[in-house]
C-alpha cells in the first residue's frame, strides 16, 4: 500500500495546535516537527545504533519513533502532557518498539539525562536558557545536543543549518557539549576478551574516550562501556573529565 501523504500525517497536529488551550499551560505548547526535519536531525547529530538518545517535551513521539525504527538507537521521550504521553506509548507499542523506545510522563527538569549520547529539543529559547544549567551540568562531553528553531544562548553551535520542508524553512542547531573523558591506565592484566584488549592498548592516559571510538570505528558509548570493565578489572584506574 502507498505511504499516506505527509500533510494527512500533519492535519490532526495543526489542529490540535489551534485549539491546544491545554498546551499553554505549560512552557511550550505541541507542535510537531515535520517528519523530513526529524530525519535531519538525527543525521546533523549522527545518531548510530545503541546510542542513547532524548527528546525533551516528546509531543507524539516521532522524534523518539524515528531514532529507534530507523537509527537504531535507544530512545527516550520526556512528555509532561499525560494525553500526549498515553498516545505515544501506543504508538510505540503498536509499532513493536517498547524495547528500544519509551515516554517519560515527566517534567523535563526532573529527569536525569546523564545517560545521553544525544539531546533533541523543539522548545523556545527561554525554556532552553532555563534547562542550560542542567545540560552543562548532566551531559557528559561528546553528547551532541540539537535543537529546532529555537537556539540555546551562550553555547557556540558546530553547524547551522536550515532546511526546506513544504511551506516554510526549519533552523537547526547542532552543539556539542566540550571537554573530553581521558582513561587513566591502571595495572596490567592478561585480557582474553580481544574486544576489550583492542580498547585497553590505546588507553594511554592521553586519548580521549572519543578519540579511542573513533581510531576503532564504534561508538564513543561502546568504548565508555568496555572501559567500565576495564575499570573493574583494574586495568583503568579512573575517567578523568575535562571541561
Ligand atoms: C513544540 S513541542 C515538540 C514536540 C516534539 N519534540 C517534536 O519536535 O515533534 C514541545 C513539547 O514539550 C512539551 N513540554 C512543555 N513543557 C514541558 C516540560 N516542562 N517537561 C516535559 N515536556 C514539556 C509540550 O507538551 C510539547 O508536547
Amino acid at each position: 500500500m502507498a505511504e499516506p501523504p505527509p500533510w494527512l500525517w500533519d492535519l490532526p497536529l495543526i489542529n490540535l495546535y489551534s485549539t491546544d488551550i491545554v498546551g499553554y499551560m505549560y512552557d511550550v505548547p505541541f507542535v510537531a516537527t515535520p517528519e523530513v526535519v526529524v530525519r535531519r536531525m538525527l543525521q546533523l547529530a549522527r545518531v548510530r545504533s545503541g546510542e542513547v538518545v532524548y527528546d525533551l517535551g516528546s509531543g507524539d513521539g516521532r522524534i523518539v519513533i524515528i531514532a529507534a525504527k530507523e537509527f537504531g538507537a535507544r530512545a527516550f521521550g520526556v512528555e509532561i502532557r499525560k494525553d500526549l504521553y498515553e498516545q505515544s506509548m501506543a504508538r510505540i507499542k503498536d509499532l513493536g518498539l517498547a524495547d528500544r523506545a519509551t515516554i517519560i510522563n515527566a517534567s523535563f527538569y526532573d529527569v536525569p539525562l546523564t545517560d545521553a549520547d544525544v539531546v533533541t529539543m523543539y522548545l523556545l529559547t527561554t525554556v532552553n536558557e532555563r534547562l542550560k544549567p542542567k545540560l552543562e551540568k548532566e551531559l557528559r562531553p561528546g553528547t551532541r545536543v540539537v535543537t529546532h528553531d529555537f537556539e540555546v544562548p551562550g553555547w557556540r553551535p558546530v553547524v547551522v543549518e536550515e532546511v526546506y520542508e513544504e511551506w516554510r524553512s526549519h533552523k537547526l542547531f547542532l552543539y556539542k557539549i566540550p571537554g573530553k573523558e581521558i582513561p587513566i591506565p591502571g595495572k596490567m592484566v592478561d585480557l582474553n576478551d580481544k574486544w576489550l584488549r583492542q580498547v585497553a592498548e590505546l588507553v594511554d592516559g592521553v586519548r580521549s574516550l572519543e578519540e579511542i571510538a573513533a581510531k576503532l570505528g564504534v561508538t564513543i558509548r561502546q568504548v565508555r562501556e568496555a572501559v567500565e570493565e576495564l575499570r573493574k578489572l583494574g586495568v583503568v584506574e579512573e575517567v578523568k573529565i575535562i571541561k
